[in-house]
């Protein structure tokens, strides 16, 4: 599998590599005696280097090859006498000094006896050739202090960069290649696709779920805001990718695979994902283990899907629709907290009520259908309450505005109200110095920024829409650069650039990639564009340190309310009703 990924990607390096300044050089003969040749190919290196490639040429067919610095990846020629033989730098001998001068050894026996010989390319494998696009503009909208189109860009291309199983054509991340195409479930079932979850490699479905669930809400809330910045595709695809996966994983009417990868195995390698070579098990839930959160929110993100690709792909959202009805019947049936059922989860995302999401499921399938049946179900497993903070856990929030929005009862009304309230000064809220509303250490601006959708959809039922839009406008623009940093990689002032990721972390392929790339001082190789890290604690204190996965890490759901947000704020731009930006100074409360 490696070998198949690799190729292709070895040859598009040489090519790009070409049209750069190229280093050759030629074989040294150090020694040639009956025994065999030593010979060795030297360079001075102009700039520093990350990792690099060797591709020698010999002058005819070579055996018994060896050499100490590197691996051979590829050779072609005659059999055993291959001409062409290219390596990859060991682990500890990729990074190399500016002006530092690299022999690389080589032995081996001249098939037929010949005189040795021949000539050796040195590749740079620095740079990834990663070129985001240019940040998309929008004719005619007031002016924002921050260029909210190119973090939407850019948030979906993180989601790109996300991506498990077998990529595209039109992969737009060039770092990425294939991976996980092993992931099945118990009966062999296709489990590839999906979204690797955060820093790590495992594919849980509560979280992915619920991210593809509010992206696809804002797509369905603010399609202009997608279209009018050139993204529209791009976020089909991007919400499509999850949802195929969710069809994938509901192998049988009472059986929905729910997380692949183990948490343990998985964090105990720090590697790219096209590098993996742990054990990846499947976990699922039946009738004996349910798990009606996880698969309450797998037919919310459905139901929605079906809703966003009625037009664009009735097949697909016909299909979207049949499957989500029946996670939500087996849902139905079943009731449980997942992670009781699939104990691996339960150390990473552990479900601490299931009625929100009861109460979730229903209201998307109603939503989807208008059948009244499912309005019913919804409103009874409804909780008059505040929402402590909108989440991949918690989904009371967005169930306070689902209802609202079918029956404009004022007592759902005042529940998004109290939620607001809870978010404030008075409420009890943390607020730092620099205005964060401060949930809870662990991503605090995933947090924030979920309750800024929020407060923005409320805002668009017409509730408080002044006050809740300029409060949800600050937490955003405190993500952008309000404190005089961004905490969004790869977007304005100061970003973060070592955020706690493995696939970014590591060098190109085919550099190995091990735990020296976790502690790699400088950025990551690879610019995760768009990817909103944790943030900074309570007050407004933070280090750009990879190792820190409680304030440095990235994650599906930390970008969902996010982008989210972000779309809303493009519509109001668009509607010239973007609230004033230097108001956030005063910290505003909602
Ligand atoms: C789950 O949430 C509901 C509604 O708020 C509540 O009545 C119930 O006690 C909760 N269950 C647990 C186990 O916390």
């Amino acid at each position: 599998m490696m070998r198949t990924l690799l190729l292709p990607l070895v040859v598009s390096v040489v090519v790009m590599a070409a049209e750069a300044a190229d280093l050759k050089a030629t074989m040294e003969v150090v020694n040639n005696n009956a025994n065999g040749f030593e010979g060795r190919f030297c360079f001075h290196l102009p700039q520093a280097i990350q990792g690099w490639e060797l591709v020698i040429v010999f002058s005819s067919g070579v055996n018994n090859v060896g050499q100490w610095q590197g691996d051979w990846i590829e050779q072609h020629g005659s059999g055993e006498c291959a001409t062409h033989w290219t390596l990859v730098n060991k682990n500890y001998m990729g990074k190399q000094n500016a002006g530092d001068d690299l022999c690389v050894k080589v032995t081996g026996s001249v098939c037929g006896g010949g005189k040795p010989g021949g000539t050796a390319t040195f590749v740079d494998l620095n740079d990834d050739h990663m070129h985001v696009p240019a940040a998309p503009k929008i004719a005619g909208a007031a002016s924002m202090k921050y260029n909210y189109p190119d973090v939407l860009m850019k948030s979906i291309l993180f989601y790109e960069a996300q991506r498990s199983g077998k990529l595209p054509h039109n992969n737009r991340i060039t770092w990425r290649g294939d991976s996980a195409l092993k992931d099945k479930g118990a009966g062999g079932e296709d489990l590839t696709g999906g979204w690797y979850d955060a820093g790590d490699n495992v594919k849980f479905n509560f979280p992915m779920a619920f991210s593809t669930t509010v992206l696809c809400w804002s797509l369905l809330e603010f399609p202009q805001a997608y279209s009018k910045t050139g993204q529209l595709d791009h976020m089909y695809d991007s919400i499509r990718w999850p949802l195929e996966y969710f069809i994938k994983c509901h192998t049988k009417p009472e059986e929905i695979y729910v997380q692949v990868g183990n948490g343990g195995l998985d964090h105990a390698q720090w590697t790219r994902p096209e590098s993996m070579d742990q054990n990846r098990p499947a976990y699922k839930i039946d009738a004996s283990s349910p798990g009606s959160d996880v698969s309450n929110e797998m037919a919310a993100a459905m139901a929605c899907g079906s809703i966003a690709f009625k037009t664009k792909d009735p097949a697909f959202s016909r299909k979207l629709l049949t499957a989500s009805k029946s996670v939500y019947a087996f849902a139905k049936k079943h009731q449980g907290i997942y992670s009781a059922s699939v104990q691996d989860a339960a150390a990473y995302y552990q479900s601490s009520n299931y009625t929100d999401e009861n109460n979730w499921g229903a209201a998307w399938l109603y939503k989807a259908t208008n059948d009244n049946q499912y309005l019913a179900d919804a409103k009874v497993r409804y909780a008059h309450e505040p929402a402590w903070g909108f989440s991949w856990d918690e989904k009371i929030a967005g169930n306070h505005l689902l209802m609202y929005s079918f029956t404009k009862d004022a007592a759902y009304k005042a529940d998004i109200e109290s939620t607001m309230t809870l978010w404030s000064k008075q409420g009890g809220m943390k607020y730092s110095p620099k205005c964060l509303a401060f949930r809870l250490q662990w991503g605090a601006l995933r947090y924030s920024s979920n309750t800024a959708f929020f407060a923005l959809m409320a805002a668009k039922q017409g509730i408080h829409a002044a006050s809740y839009r300029q409060w949800a406008m600050c937490q955003i623009n405190y993500a952008l650069g309000d404190t005089g940093r961004s905490y969004v990689v790869g977007f304005g002032t100061n970003p973060p650039k070592r955020p706690h990721h493995r696939a970014s972390s590591c060098p190109m392929m085919p550099i190995p990639c091990s735990w020296d790339a976790q502690q790699n001082p400088g950025p990551n190789p690879h610019t995760l564009y768009g990817s909103l890290v944790g943030g900074p604690g309570g007050s407004d204190d933070y280090t750009d340190s990879r190792i820190d996965y409680i304030h440095n890490e990235v994650a599906c759901d930390y970008n969902a309310g996010f982008q989210g947000a972000v779309a809303a704020l493009i519509q109001l731009a668009i509607d010239h009703e973007l609230p004033n930006a230097a108001h956030c100074g005063q910290c505003p409360m909602p």
